[in-house]
């Protein structure tokens, strides 16, 4: 987490700073800060809080072309100015995304040269590569050696007091990209944060150093040498990044949904038939066991999709949290697919999930948005879910394309073992232009969940229950609600409330049943009703189908009904109401929506 950004060139270098620390605050923002050569000195500002604090301190009249700019989420040191960054010690000046694992030691042995001011791992960091500069003399060697000496995650953007205009750049595990546009040159987290001004882009492997200054953008490999590298460019726009017109992200993306299925379907599905899957997903026929790991929601959408797995494709399916799978026992199977599902590729859990599963030689298999990210480059094999660019910290397009990725999976799996014919898997296929009309409907006609919010919102606690697949959408479901409404909310499989949660349950508790699995939706039903002979408020979210049943029966106070398609994509459409009804119930409280306090968007840290 916690977002870096560096520029070399011809405008203004704390507009460039800010405007890309504003694109990069959806990774941490508990503090902010920039240092910046003025007239060879290099100026630090630092502001606790949110970077329009940062923006507010800064003297428009100093005149700079080169600086450094972070956002945090304070991993070491309470968010206050002292452990902001930059940080400075001796002849240097950094910014850092990342965990330093063994900066106490490097500060118990550093502790003699330098007297340390915050509680940070970055400030180590910092004296370190001071300290091994003045040893060498030589400031690529003394970066060189620092990547030997550190172990953790970083990526850090340098200055040294002595060359006030150029930024050095190393990184391991966390994100960094580097461009060149007309004389300007920058890193960045995220190329979100660069995307005004270009979107060519380089990337710099482990053990490389990357150098920015007037004169352009140079790379060193582990010899110190000069290496050319390859331009990535990336397809998305400017528009990705902006809310356009939208009051916040999280709306945006919600409305983006239908967008991100027709351009799964474009991409992988063009004439939407199962062969076209097979072209680009691959084969999967060797597999009869399937782990899948994620952390959040992540996670959850790996619970909706055993379902698939086992149900379609008839394959056992384990899904773990990447940050217990790490430290588990494995037991090698090379029959085994190792799923591993991540939104930004970068989650620091997921990432040593992966690592541990090709240690004990598993076949991996990313299912990954953000393109050439660690957890897609160490995968043997990607599909790329192509959401676009997520901004709000609470996912919503990125989880439901993860979803349907790993149900079109499961599909292929199912057909490739011919348990769906041709047809069958086509006639399934046929049923995404519905779920994408349907989505249509639900975002443009969104006042139902309006309605509802607003009788809600000033609820302390809520429930949402289910059974099979439909709890593994209630815990997707309660997660978004409590991560941007702050309200406390539980996720509970239907059947085991009564074994003790129920106690909770009083005059009004609000209960949100999700039935759509019509085998066992009069199992989860009665439960519901349990719920309501001790007086809770019941949101029913349910298909037509099922309804029809149930019409006579008014067990619910508020009833969300939703369309019917083939159920291996019913919790797509079941779960944008969901999403809507949690955005509603946050902005009547007026909390803080794409960036809910404690959160970050991508968790490079364990
Ligand atoms: C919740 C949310 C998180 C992420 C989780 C994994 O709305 O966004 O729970 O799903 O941090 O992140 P990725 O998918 O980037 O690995």
């Amino acid at each position: 987490m916690c977002g870096i950004i560096g520029y070399v060139g011809r405008q203004d270098a704390k507009e460039v700073l800010i405007s890309g620390l504003k694109a990069l605050e959806y990774r941490g923002y508990d503090s902010s800060g920039i240092a910046f050569n003025v007239k060879g000195k290099i100026k630090i500002i630092k502001k606790e809080g949110k970077v329009l604090n940062l923006e507010k301190a800064i003297d428009k009249n100093d005149t700079t072309f080169e600086g450094i700019g972070h956002t945090r989420w304070a991993t070491h040191g309470i968010p206050n100015e002292i452990n902001a960054h930059p940080h400075h010690v001796g002849n240097v000046t950094i910014v850092h995304n990342g965990i330093i694992e063994n900066y106490i030691e490097l500060k118990n042995n550093l502790k003699k040269k330098y007297s340390f001011q915050s509680e940070t791992d970055t400030e180590v960091a910092c004296a370190l590569i001071d300290s091994l500069y003045q040893e060498n003399k030589d400031k690529l060697v003394a970066l060189k050696k620092t990547t030997e000496i550190i172990t953790g995650s970083y990526a850090f953007g340098i200055i040294f007091d002595d060359e006030p205009d150029t930024i050095y750049a190393i990184r391991k595990d966390s994100p960094l990209v580097l461009a060149e546009k007309e004389n300007n040159f920058f890193i960045a987290s995220d190329i979100a944060a660069i995307l005004p001004y270009t979107n060519h882009y380089y990337l710099l492997k482990e053990g490389e150093i990357a150098k920015l200054n007037h004169d352009g953008l140079y790379f060193y490999n582990n010899d110190l040498s000069i290496i050319k590298k390859d331009e990535n460019i990336y397809e998305g726009t400017l528009d990705d990044v902006m809310k356009n017109g939208y009051d916040h992200f999280m709306l945006k993306e919600i409305n983006d949904e239908t967008k991100v299925y027709q351009n799964i379907i474009n991409s992988y599905l063009p004439n939407l038939d199962i062969t076209d899957l097979e072209k680009h997903f691959g084969s999967f026929k060797k597999y009869d066991h399937i782990t899948i790991i994620g952390c959040g929601s992540a996670y959850h959408a790996g619970l909706v999709a055993k379902n698939y797995f086992e149900n379609y494709a008839n394959i056992p399916t384990d899904v773990e949290l990447a940050s217990e799978y790490r430290y588990k026992k494995i037991f090698s199977n090379r029959k085994e697919l190792v799923i591993l599902i991540s939104q930004s590729g970068e989650t620091a859990d997921t990432l040593e999930a992966l690592r541990k599963a090709k240690e004990n030689n598993m076949d991996t298999l990313g299912i990954i948005n953000v393109l050439s990210s660690s957890i897609a480059r160490e995968s043997d094999k990607v599909i790329y879910i192509l959401a676009g660019v997520e901004i709000a910290v609470a996912t919503t397009k990125a989880y439901l394309a993860q979803v349907l990725i790993l149900s079109l999976l499961a599909l292929l799996m199912s057909y490739e073992k011919g348990l769906t014919t041709k047809e069958e898997a086509n006639k399934h296929l046929k049923d995404l232009k519905k779920v994408i009309d349907i989505t249509k409907l639900i975002v443009n006609d969104n006042q139902k969940y309006q309605l509802i919010a607003k009788k809600i919102y000033n609820e302390k606690d809520m429930f949402f229950i289910g059974r099979g697949i439909d709890y593994a959408l209630c815990m997707e479901a309660s997660l978004k609600m409590k991560e941007i409404s702050y309200i406390h909310s539980e996720a509970y499989a239907a059947g085991e409330l009564k074994h003790g949660t129920i106690s909770l349950i009083e005059d009004n508790t609000v209960v949100i049943g999700i039935v759509t699995d019509k085998n066992i939706a009069s199992k989860t039903i009665s439960n519901l009703k349990e719920t309501k002979a001790r007086g809770s408020n019941i949101i029913l979210v349910t298909t037509s189908e099922i309804y029809e049943e149930i019409k006579t029966d008014k067990f619910y106070n508020e009833i969300i009904l939703i369309d019917n398609v083939t159920p291996l994509f019913q919790s797509l459409i079941i779960t944008t109401p969901l999403q809507l009804l949690s955005y509603y119930v946050a902005l009547y409280k007026g909390e803080n929506i794409d960036q809910p306090r404690n959160l970050a968007k991508s968790v490079t840290v364990e």
